[in-house]
């Protein structure tokens, strides 16, 4: 079984990849996406996004990092492509998923699931620009407005070359909103030849669990789940090697997340810029509460304030605290 960790732009970046990845259970990271217009993206571009392509495309605990391009146009996506394969990333991976109106107004993302004949020749045209061992992938909602074409989307990315195909199992109008619909996958790995990931929606080990069942893929992309429940990838694997029933359900308790929350807040002072440094740990308080009541009572502390020694000094002190115990 092979567990991704989602790329998610503003939420998982290379800080919090840092940390999941240290937790442990993920095989492999997506970087958020980086968006090609007409232009060469610089170097610079590649490697603030993506700053583990210094390492070997590694995060420092060693899981590959697979970069993430999305656009429309194969010309420049071929140029910028080849330019990226030239910094050593593990892979490419192609986003045809993105709802965001800014990209879907110029044809990219999402938008591209009404066209199958575009979304083959954009991976076509990335699968020809880069060295033959380095592999291209894609990742895939079901649909624009309906699942109408999620066959034909996917045979294209096949048909371009793409060697591995993560399906989010909803289409763009769908949004966020659950459920997920695990069982229309299967109709899309019966289209195509090549692996094909689930993904959405996967909060719990019984989700991941049910989401094997219907979707009928042995392999998981794990989002915000595993932003609110670390431990969510280690947990899963404890369940499918068939540990007790309830074994690892929650893999990682508060008190050995704290060091990572630590951790966290340190990179985030030292690569972040300063306007961004509480909001990201609020943000990342703000799924974990999700699973622990601890980070609900952290998150409720933390909610006001904004200077960045009080955090300091209160991030530092969280391990000593009492109130912890009983929860
Ligand atoms: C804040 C946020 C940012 C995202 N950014 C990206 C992205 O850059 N590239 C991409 O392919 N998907 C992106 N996604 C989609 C996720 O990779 C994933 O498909 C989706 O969240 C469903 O998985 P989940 O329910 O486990 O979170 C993003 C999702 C969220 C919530």
């Amino acid at each position: 079984m092979k567990l991704l960790l989602a790329p998610m732009e503003g939420l998982l970046d290379f800080v919090l990849r840092d940390v999941l990845t240290r937790v442990g259970g993920a095989d492999r990271c997506v970087s958020e996406f980086i968006r090609v217009t007409g232009s060469l993206l610089p170097d610079k571009v590649f490697l603030r996004t993506m700053p583990e392509l210094r390492n070997g495309s590694r995060t420092l605990a060693g899981v590959p990092v697979r970069a993430q391009l999305l656009g429309s146009d194969p010309d420049s996506m071929a140029a910028n492509a080849a330019n990226l394969a030239r910094l050593g990333p593990e892979g490419i991976d192609l986003n045809f998923g993105c709802p965001a109106k800014v990209v879907n107004r110029h044809g990219g993302g999402a938008a591209l699931l009404q066209d199958p004949a575009q979304i083959a020749r954009v991976v076509a045209a990335v699968r020809a620009a880069v060295p033959a061992a380095m592999p291209v992938s894609a990742k895939m909602r079901l649909g624009f407005h309906d699942s109408g074409l999620m066959r034909e989307c996917a045979q294209a990315m096949e048909q371009g070359g793409a060697c591995e195909i993560v399906v989010h199992a909803r289409t763009k109008l769908d949004g966020y909103r659950p459920p997920a619909y695990w069982e229309l996958i299967p109709r899309v790995r019966e289209a195509v030849a090549v692996p094909v990931i689930a993904n959405g929606e996967i909060w719990t080990v019984e989700d991941a669990l049910r989401c094997r069942e219907q979707s009928g893929c042995g392999d998981l992309m794990l989002g915000r789940g595993i932003v609110a429940d670390p431990g969510l990838a280690l947990a899963i694997r404890a369940a499918v090697q068939g540990a007790e029933p309830g074994a690892g359900q929650h893999a990682v308790a508060w008190p050995e997340l704290i060091p990572q929350v630590q951790r966290f807040w340190e990179m985030v002072c030292e690569d972040l810029e300063p306007r961004q440094r509480a909001g990201r740990l609020k943000q990342w308080l703000n799924l974990l509460r999700r699973r622990y009541p601890q980070a609900e009572l952290a998150y409720q502390e933390l909610r006001t304030q904004t200077d960045q020694r009080d955090i300091t000094r209160w991030v530092a002190a969280l391990a000593g605290r009492e109130e912890w115990r009983g929860l």
